[in-house]
């Protein structure tokens, strides 16, 4: 038998009290910690249990997902490894746990390794809402997510995200299968009030978040 070394992520795991819901992997953007999307999860589905781990990279002391070499322009082969890193994390974390599949929640670099963990791991994610994501590989693989809720909330004044870029996104994952709800808000990269009230509708219409 090969032992295999799962990587660690410093991580905080808040035990929900509805086992009906299915857990939310929060994914943070630059700058950003574990902490960070805690206030969010527990604000758009009460009750959920949270899965919130660091990034392991360091961008001049700002945690991130996967090293970039310019904003926008990613170390892809750095992604790729690190997707599969943040993907046997939750696997780890699911079977340590007990727990069934989550629903990826991620902002900004934690939206773009959510969406490249749909693109290389698909069924490990109930579901993912990408908040601020792009395009994470300029040749991406094809996708095969057969009905996979995906909300991608994109804001039209976004000065790092172009429009045809999230909608490259989000014409590849539908492309894949993946049922998806893409809206551009009249905002820029920061998420606004307009992000939680589109979160909780799309969280609760998934079968079984009630
Ligand atoms: C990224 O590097 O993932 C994107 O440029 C978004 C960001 O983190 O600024």
């Amino acid at each position: 038998m090969t032992a295999v070394a799962t990587p660690r992520f410093v991580h905080v795991l808040e035990r929900g009290d509805n086992l009906a819901l299915p857990p939310l992997l929060l994914l943070h953007g630059t700058g950003g910690d574990e902490h960070d999307l805690l206030p969010l999860g527990r604000m758009v589905t009460p009750g959920a249990t949270l899965i919130s781990p660091r990034g392991q990279v360091l961008e001049n002391g700002m945690p991130r997902f996967f090293h970039r070499l310019a904003e926008g322009v990613f170390d892809e082969a750095d992604l790729r490894r690190r997707t599969d890193d943040l993907a046997s994390f939750v696997q780890v974390v699911q079977a340590e746990q007990g727990l069934p599949a989550p629903i990826a929640l991620g902002f900004s670099n934690g939206a773009n390794i959510a969406a490249s963990l749909l693109l290389h791991h698909p069924g490990l994610l109930r579901g993912a809402a990408l908040l601020r994501a792009m395009m994470p590989y300029r040749e991406p693989p094809a996708a095969r997510l057969d009905g996979t809720p995906v909300l991608l909330l994109s804001g039209a004044a976004d000065p790092i995200v172009p429009a045809a870029n999230s909608a490259a996104l989000a014409a590849l994952l539908q492309g894949g299968g993946a049922a998806v709800t893409h809206q551009s808000l009249p905002v820029g990269h920061g998420l606004s009030q307009m992000d939680v009230g589109l979160l909780r509708q799309w969280l609760g219409s998934i079968q079984g978040m009630r």
